[in-house]
């Protein structure tokens, strides 16, 4: 009845769904965080500790995939260390590296889950800097921490997390920019790339006929690879855990180069390949594509933010330069992906069997 409801309800909003709609609003939640969190003078009005000299950064599902996406990007841009963890895992080390000026990042929507909480709790024990990235504003998680961001992207029903996980993927730069500000950096350059994505993600979500022709595409196979490198592997994993959430298919995602360790064994004329392409990585993505059909002849798509390489044998082209917008939209992509095959294998996305939005113990 409830689900009756809900169904009609969105409906009614024009949305297939309500992942669907969560998605569609991730412009405005990022412009809604760029006005809240930056000044027109390029200041960033986050409150973080003077000195920091190590970050570790603890979460579970998405928000792992945020750490995992927004890891490199702290060593690359604000050249500070950086490790993430899966709270699970951090539970049960039996040492924490810890450094005079250590910052634990807990990334979590709801701010209560379990492991994370439990993480957040050890680390509470040795007296160290903590800082919650979260969608709940006095949640435990909130509450706890010495330093909080609140990822503001209003209430996330869905319980795959679409733009929860766009909005903690933008805090976490937020929090890398600050970091650089404080060293004396010039980050307006930074800052004007990322007022430029809500233009960017409307672009991407008014590419939806495109994505919908992707996701007929894939609707033929149940043996799926996402594949990414560095940035993009986290970006593959969350693609591949919406499929999962969404469609019940065993979807893994592989760095590329890893995936030609073996694992490319799994591939055949009978399955299928989501390749993401960025600047960077395009020489390399292309000669592993090649050898991939050459021996094994699956069938590619690819998400591709250059023009030239369209490498696929269907192409989503995300326009960028930029590997700070083409990592919002390529996830936006395979979120959107997601959805759309979900109703295709006529499954509902907002109610998928057996989970949970919130996991406790
Ligand atoms: C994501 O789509 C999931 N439903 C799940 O992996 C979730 O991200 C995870 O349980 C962590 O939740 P949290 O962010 O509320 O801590």
């Amino acid at each position: 009845m409830e689900e009756k409801k809900q169904k009609n309800k969105v409906q009614e909003l024009k949305y297939c769904s309500i992942m669907q709609k969560e998605i569609f609003e991730e412009p405005s939640v990022v412009k809604n965080l760029l006005d809240t969190y930056t000044t027109s003078k390029d200041e960033i009005t986050l409150n973080l500790p003077n000195k920091i000299d190590n970050i570790v950064i603890v979460a579970s599902g998405s928000s792992y995939n945020c750490a995992a996406i927004a890891a490199p990007l702290f060593i690359e841009y604000a050249e500070i260390p950086c490790e993430f963890e899966y709270s699970s895992e951090f539970v049960l080390q039996k040492k924490h590296f810890i450094t005079p000026d250590s910052l634990y990042i807990f990334v979590s929507q709801s701010g209560e889950t379990s492991d994370t909480l439990n993480a957040l709790k050890i680390i509470k024990e040795k007296n160290v800097k903590t800082m919650c990235i979260t969608n709940a504003k006095n949640s435990t998680m909130w509450n706890l921490c010495d330093y909080k961001i609140l990822s503001d992207a209003g209430e996330e029903k869905s319980i795959a997390s679409t733009k929860a996980l766009t909005a903690q993927i933008l805090c976490s730069i937020l929090v890398l920019l600050k970091i650089k500000s404080q060293k004396g950096e010039d980050i307006s350059g930074f800052l004007n790339t990322m007022r430029r994505l809500p233009a960017y993600l409307e672009r991407i979500k008014n590419d939806l006929p495109k994505i919908k022709s992707a996701a007929k595409e894939i609707s033929n196979f149940n043996n799926i690879s996402v594949l990414g490198n560095k940035n993009y592997y986290p970006v593959a994993k969350e693609g591949a855990l919406k499929i999962k959430e969404t469609c019940y298919l065993n979807v893994m995602a592989y760095p590329f180069g890893e995936f030609m360790h073996g694992h490319v064994a799994v591939l055949n004329q009978k399955s299928l390949v989501i390749a993401i392409i960025d600047e960077e990585n395009s020489e390399f993505a292309v000669n592993n594509l090649k050898k991939i059909r050459q021996d094994y002849n699956p069938k590619i798509i690819c998400i591709t933010s250059v023009q030239d390489v369209q490498a696929g044998d269907f192409n989503i082209y995300i326009k960028t330069k930029r590997k700070l917008k083409a990592i919002f939209g390529s996830l936006l992509t395979l979120q959107l992906i997601a959805c759309e095959l979900a109703a295709l294998l006529d499954k509902n996305p907002d109610n998928p069997k057996g989970l949970k939005k919130v996991v406790k113990y």
